[in-house]
This record gives C-alpha cells, structure tokens and sequence, in this order.
C-alpha cells in the first residue's frame, strides 16, 4: 500500500513539474537563464567589445544560438552597467526600407523608454519632421510608430532615424548598444547597395553608439563585411560562432536530467550530442524526446528511437527539399555526405556523376545558397543540417 502511495505521489510530482515547469529542454525559443549553457568565451567577447563600444558582427549557420547569445549578453549588461542601453531588432521580417526605418526607430526608442509619455516627447523631439503617429494599444500594452510622409514619392532620407541613437545616446550621457538581428535582409531592399552606403555613412560618425549585426547567410554578410569593394568593409570584428562543445552538451544533459530526476549516464549524454554533431537546436530538441521517453533512467535503445523519430518526422520535409534540386544538386550533396573532399577530380566527377568540373562552381553556390551547405575556412564543405545529412545517407540513398 505504502509502495503504491509512494509512486502516485511521485507520478503527481511529475505532472505537476511538468506543467509548472515544462521540459527542461527548449528549442525553437531563445535559450534563456538555465536554459542557456556555456559559450563563456563568447559571453566575454561580446560584453568587452559592447563596453568599449566595438562594432561586431556574429555569423553562424541557422539555429546555433546567436539570438540566444546576444540576448543572454544585453541581459547580463544591463545589469552589470546601467550607464548602457541596448536595443535589438530583428528585421526577419522588414521586406523594404521603410519597414526598415520603422522597426529600428521604434526598438530604438523602446531601448530608451520605459513610460509611454516619455516616448512620444522622444518621438516629436527627435522625429519631428517625418510627422510620426505613435498608437497605443491597451490590452496589449504596445505602441506601434507610423510616418506621415509617404516614403516613396517623398524620396525621404531619413537621417533622424539613422542618428536617433547618437542623438540619443549624447543627450542621455549613456552609451548604446544596436543589435540587429538577420542583417542580411538588408540585401532584399530595392538597392542595396546605395542603402547599405547610407547606414555606414551614418553609423561611422557615431561615437556614443556600438553595433552588433548578425545573421545566418554566410555568403551574403561574408560579402557585406568581407568584400573590400563594398560600404561595409572592416566594419567591425568578426565572429564565427561555433557549436557548443560536446563536454558542455555532456555537463548540460546529465545536470537536466539529474534536476527532474531522471538519470542518464555520461556516455548517452555523449551520444545525444554526437547523433546531432552537437547542433544546438538538435541537441535540445533529441534531448527532450529522450526525456519524455524516459520513466526514470535513459538506454540507448531510447536515445536511437527518439532519433529515429525526429528523423521520420522531418523526412517529408526533407523529400521536399529534394524535390528541389537537380539531380547534379543531389550528387553533389551525397558526395558532401560521403566525405569526398577533391570535387574537381576525375574520380568523384565519375563516382557522383557531376559533369565536368566547371559545375563544382555552381553545385557549390546553388547549395550555398539554398542554405544546404556550409564552406568553412580551408575550403572544408560540410552539410549544415545533421538530420538532413543522416536522411540523405542512410534513408534516401538506399530508396
Ligand atoms: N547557449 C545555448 N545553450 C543551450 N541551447 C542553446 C544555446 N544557444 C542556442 N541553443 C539552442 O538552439 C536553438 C536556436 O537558438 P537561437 O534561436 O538563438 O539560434 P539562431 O542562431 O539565432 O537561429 P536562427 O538562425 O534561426 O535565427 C535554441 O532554441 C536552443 O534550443
Ligand atoms: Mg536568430
């Protein structure tokens, strides 16, 4: 009877932690406060570069963490200096400048401002001659800012808004820090190139303010920030972000699970970060189904079936993707898989059926840029999803 009572409870426990808590696992989301693990190195760089004012620009391959890594270091500055203020505005979704100008103006303002009434003297003071509306809504306790001239016909420049945070920063005394997530997008607007002129024109007379812009294009922001014919050349330092290494993965699992009350050995917890390449997204995610499988201790039957799950779940997206590529496409990326370094040899042009060896250019732009691969430094190619690359190898081949 006793036995019986003890397990409900613990049954109970567990349900209530899983609501209260949720997993502890999280992907898909901002890796926030416990959910955030290492990159200490990182974390160091970017607070020294922010507090001394550095203009860094972060690159990796799509959900490695950079969102979670600027947000994690914004949240430990702010409070360890309160003479710094930090803006971050994601323009994922910005498609033409004007959508531009209004998503900096209002993270800008939003950066400084904490009271309503604050922000609409700031917005007439500062923005006065575009003739702003700010609208409240009070369920959601937003504001939205809108321009009174029409960007087009007008021409404008809109040098207030690419001033708004020196201007801001040398009446307040307070240093600003501009973080602009997928910088990228900015090649979408209608000129690019007379834009990205305009923001360096601008943001190189700055002397109170930093910037961080970051994204996941490679090629593209390598071109921005690497290409000395373009604006934004040696704009700022450079970083590459890694994946987190296998030890933290293995500290990171083994501490979840022991917190929940689940036991894993080092070892499985190795081979979760192996089965991903120590994605970081992937990880997360294998670690969760691992955890839900799991009543009190992992096996690594457990770890290859829920891998084998996400793999399922993901195969008809990845039939997708192949449904868009070339057949040249598809050879080239099994002969990525496969290992296959010398693409211009005649042994891997005949093994992988490739053409003549001018095509390698184009296999390896066209697969670039459709985000399936990643050239890293010494012309080392790598697939960028590990699921993806599993798929290819052991699913889609053998069909
Ligand atoms: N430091 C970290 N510790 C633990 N997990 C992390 C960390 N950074 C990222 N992750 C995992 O990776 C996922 C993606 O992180 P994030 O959104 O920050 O990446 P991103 O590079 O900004 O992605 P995207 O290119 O899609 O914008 C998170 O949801 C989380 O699961
Ligand atoms: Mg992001």
């Amino acid at each position: 009877m006793l036995c019986v009572s003890i397990f409900i409870l613990i049954f109970v426990l567990k349900t209530q932690y899983l609501l209260i808590m949720g997993t502890p696992f999280i992907y898909g989301r901002i890796a926030d406060e416990s959910n955030f693990t290492n990159r200490k190195k990182e974390v160091e760089l970017l607070k020294r570069n922010f507090s001394g004012l550095v203009n860094t620009i972060i690159i990796s391959p799509r959900r490695w963490g950079k969102t979670s890594l600027v947000n994690r270091v914004a949240q430990q500055l702010l409070k360890e200096d309160r003479s710094i203020r930090i803006c971050q505005v994601d323009i994922f979704n910005c498609r033409t400048e004007e959508e531009f100008y209004l998503a900096y103006a209002t993270a800008v303002l939003k950066a400084n401002h904490s009271a309503w009434d604050d922000f609409t003297a700031t917005v007439r003071k500062y923005l006065g001659r575009l003739l702003p509306t700010v609208t409240f809504s009070d369920t959601a306790q937003t504001c939205e800012l809108s321009f009174g001239l029409d960007f087009k016909e007008n021409k404008m420049t809109f040098d207030e808004v690419l001033n708004l945070p020196q201007a801001l920063s040398k009446d307040s005394g307070r240093k600003m820090i501009v973080c602009i997530d997928e910088f990228q997008n900015i090649n979408e607007y209608d000129d690019p190139l007379a834009f990205q002129r305009k923001l360096r024109s601008h943001w190189q007379k700055h002397t109170d303010v930093c910037y961080c812009l970051y994204g996941s294009k490679r090629h593209m922001l390598l071109d921005i920030f690497h290409n000395y014919n373009m604006p934004f050349y040696k704009f700022g330092e450079i970083l590459f972000l890694e994946k987190i290494s296998k030890e933290d993965w293995i500290e990171f699992i083994g501490r979840k699970f022991s917190e929940t009350g689940k036991e894993i050995r080092e070892e499985l917890c190795g081979l979760i970060a192996d089965r991903m390449k120590n994605h970081p997204y992937y990880t997360q995610q294998l670690s969760q189904q691992v955890w839900f499988r799991t009543e009190t201790v992992v096996s690594t039957e457990i770890v290859d079936e829920a891998f084998n799950d996400i793999v399922g779940q993901l195969s008809l997206l990845f039939a997708n993707v192949i449904d868009t590529l070339t057949p040249r496409q598809i050879n080239f990326l099994l002969a990525v898989v496969d290992g296959s370094t010398n693409f211009s040899s005649k042994e891997v042009l005949t093994k992988y059926q490739l053409g003549t060896s001018a095509n390698i250019k184009n296999l390896k732009k066209a697969t670039t840029e459709k985000d399936l691969i990643d050239i890293l430094p010494g012309n080392r190619i790598v697939l960028q999803d590990p699921v993806f690359e599993y798929w290819l190898k052991h699913i889609y081949r053998i069909r």
